[in-house]
């Protein structure tokens, strides 16, 4: 190992040994059922701990108080039956010598009223917050008075479910932080004004804390180590709450977290995608770290142990905080520990996970489906008694790869063939846009995958039903993915597809109408692409709103830069019809409510409305298939192998997936490829 060393040496806090160095921070994967932790959720947290993570903070944002929601699916912190889950899951996490926290929150305006219990929130002061929209109530003195009493007996169960330890959150926009910070608090008494008004509700909370779980017990805060925003709490002034905690000897540990969530662009800093550079907040821990003596634990972007091994040993932390890169392999630790570092599947920052939560859904990692399925999906395939057939798969796309990885590791020999001249499919062009350069790092990785496993790989081959049937395959996967979209309108010829664009094809002109109908990636990075090379862009959409398929922390880069680079944007609109006028094109917009029509004349129109399936080899398979190219959906989200054999007398069983069968997200690519593939 040499350079991961410091990552191994145990950690004492109190009384609690941590094995090492590898911490997955607070987070909430949203799988609580109306805030009781649930069997998924025990699974998930275990897999960390078996993984080989020192320290797991399960409980993300767990309510305190009856007028906190569990609007991000996390636990119910607030009354007794929680302790029960809390001792299922610390049995779980420490049979697998990992230990574990929760993180107690109280989310002030952050929540909603309109969830659980009709009841209004409460904040310092009475400003809406524009991400949950709620206008709070200012908390009067017996508001404060149980709030402090909801802490200490949420940190009491906390104890009595054999947990390690708590974390009280004082950032990511909940209340304390909204109580410390003047860009939210603007109260005139005791709490409000001076830093040390300020500070006070927090100082309060943790002081009832103690009293509650003793003086031995872990207590511990996360905190921003600079708010990032106008007005709010610069790095000085963090440094300075810090010391001012630090020194209440209320705590053992701080969290140090980047930016602030209570606006778009605040979530796309603090749970950052690509977008912020890998390890981008380390200097916001380091300062704390050198301002206290008590443990500094930090996330973001640290998704390699190399970064988080530098961070330790340079004494920027304590604690290394690989959140992100544990969902998306759970089992990273011990492939450091095994020399299978390259086995380690990557955390390419795409913020899916995060933004599924955001957006009210579980997270899933954007390529690793296993995660958040451990009773369903195993992180290691391992070979099947029907070992050694022949698997032909058709595509080199995530699904395609998926496929072709999951097949060989069930021990079978696979053939893959591609059209381009290399793998990746759309991730390729996903990679060209300006920010999301990273995103390739998931097909590079499983393209090396399929070179260890042993897969036959034949790129530039674009491969026809008699290249197929010459590998005489016992199964055909066919993962071609589909052909870009530009819709159904008088002229649609003359639009430029948005692959084009981000492919090279096609060179941004100087005025360009874009139109995006799919609300994903594809339209805001083209737009974007075309703006930062010169372009002055109109983006039109017939939705309500941009990128409606995105989450905040994707959805505020993207809205972040193209604003920055003067996109002109506007909803509502199609464009109905297009003409060419001399050497330039005139496209016939119209607003889907009123069918007002306005007429623009521009260089170049580009058009985004997803995919259709490329499906022509398909379907000159299909007759000669042993299922008819049929999926039994059932078995499918039971996750159960398929058996549909329909026509015995057929040569292959044949199975589409992908954007090859409905245009859809990366995610449900790969997952199409592991539910069929996994059983074969
Ligand atoms: C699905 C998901 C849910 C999260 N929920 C919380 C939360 O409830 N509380 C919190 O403090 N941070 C939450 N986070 C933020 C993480 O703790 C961490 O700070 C962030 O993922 C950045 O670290 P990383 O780059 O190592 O993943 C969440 C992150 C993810 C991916
Ligand atoms: S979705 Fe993206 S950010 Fe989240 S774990 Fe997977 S690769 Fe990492």
């Amino acid at each position: 190992m040499g350079i991961y060393d410091p990552l191994f040496e145990p950690l004492q806090i109190k009384h609690l040994t941590i094995r090492n160095r590898f911490l997955s921070t607070s987070h909430t994967p949203a799988f609580c059922d109306n805030g009781v932790i649930t069997e998924r959720y025990v699974r998930y947290q275990a897999e960390k701990a078996k993984g080989g993570v020192g320290l797991t903070q399960f409980g993300g944002a767990t309510a305190v108080a009856p007028e906190c929601s569990s609007y991000y699916g996390q636990i119910n912190g607030s009354t007794d039956g929680v302790v029960e889950g809390y001792r299922r899951m610390a049995a779980a996490i420490h049979g697998h010598g990992a230990a574990c926290t929760v993180q107690l929150t109280h989310g002030g305006r952050r929540e909603r009223y309109d969830i659980a219990g009709w009841l209004p929130q409460f904040s310092a002061s009475p400003f809406r917050e524009i991400v949950h929209g709620a206008f709070p109530a200012v908390m009067e003195d017996h508001d404060i008075a149980r709030v402090r009493r909801c802490f200490a007996d949420s940190a009491r169960r906390v104890r009595e479910g054999d947990v390690d330890g708590v974390e009280i959150s004082c950032q990511g926009g909940t209340l304390v932080e909204q109580f410390w910070s003047p860009w939210m608090n603007h109260r005139t008494d005791g709490y409000g004004g001076s830093r040390a008004n300020r500070l006070r509700l927090g100082l309060e909370i943790l002081e009832s804390v103690r009293s509650a779980v003793g003086d031995d017990f872990v207590v511990g805060i996360r905190m921003p180590g600079d708010q990032k925003v106008a007005g709010g709490l610069s790095q000085d002034d963090c440094v300075e709450i810090a010391q001012a905690y630090a020194s209440s000897g209320l705590i053992d540990f701080v969290s140090v977290v980047g930016g602030q969530a209570s606006t778009v662009k605040g979530e796309a800093q603090i749970w950052p995608s690509m977008w912020v550079p890998s390890a981008g907040y380390l200097a916001l821990a380091r300062a704390i770290k050198h301002a206290v003596q008590i443990p500094i634990f930090h996330a973001t972007r640290m998704a390699d142990a190399a970064t988080a091994a530098h961070a330790v040993s340079e004494g920027y932390l304590d604690m290394a905080g690989m959140t992100r890169a544990f969902i998306a392999d759970p089992h990273h630790v011990n492939k450091l520990t095994q020399d299978k570092e390259h086995e380690i599947r990557p955390c390419v920052g795409a913020g899916y996970c995060v933004d599924r939560v955001i957006t009210g859904h579980d997270a899933c990692c954007i390529h690793n489906v296993a995660t958040g399925r451990e009773a369903h999906i195993p992180q290691h395939i391992t070979p099947g008694e029907q070992a050694g057939k022949q698997v032909v798969v058709v595509g080199g796309g995530p699904a395609g790869l998926e496929a072709a990885r999951v097949c060989a590791r069930r021990g079978h020999h696979v053939v893959l063939f591609e059209a381009a001249s290399r793998l990746g499919g759309q991730v390729v062009l996903a990679s060209r846009a300006t920010w999301r350069r990273e995103i390739i790092g998931f097909t590079v990785w499983l393209g090396e995958e399929l070179e260890r496993l042993g897969v036959e790989i034949h790129l530039n081959r674009l491969a026809d039903a008699s290249a197929v049937l010459e590998q005489n395959p016992d199964v055909v996967v066919i993962a071609s993915g589909g052909v870009p979209n530009t819709g159904e309108f008088p002229g649609a010829e003359h639009v430029t597809t948005s692959w084009d664009v981000l492919a090279g094809v096609a060179t941004p002109t100087e005025q360009v109408l874009m139109y995006d109908n799919s609300g994903g990636h594809v339209g805001l990075s083209c737009a974007d692409f075309m703006a930062s090379a010169g372009s002055s862009v109109e983006l039109i959409t017939s939705d309500p709103s941009f990128g409606r398929e995105l989450g905040g922390t994707n959805l505020g880069a993207y809205m972040n830069e193209v604003y920055r680079h003067d996109v002109v944007l506007k909803t509502d609109e199609a464009v109905t019809a297009v003409r060419r006028t001399g050497n330039r094109l005139t496209a016939t917009v119209s607003n889907i409510y009123s069918s007002h029509e306005r007429e623009l004349t521009v260089d170049q129109i580009v058009g985004e409305v997803g995919t259709l399936p490329n499906d022509e080899l398909y379907f000159e398979l299909k007759p000669r298939s042993r299922n008819l190219g049929e999926l039994d959906l059932d078995a499918m989200t039971r996750f159960e192998p398929q058996r549909i054999d329909t026509h015995p007398q057929g040569e292959f069983f044949l199975y589409r997936i992908g954007d090859a069968w409905a245009s859809r997200n990366i995610h449900a690519s790969v997952l199409d490829a592991m539910r069929v593939c996994k059983d074969l």
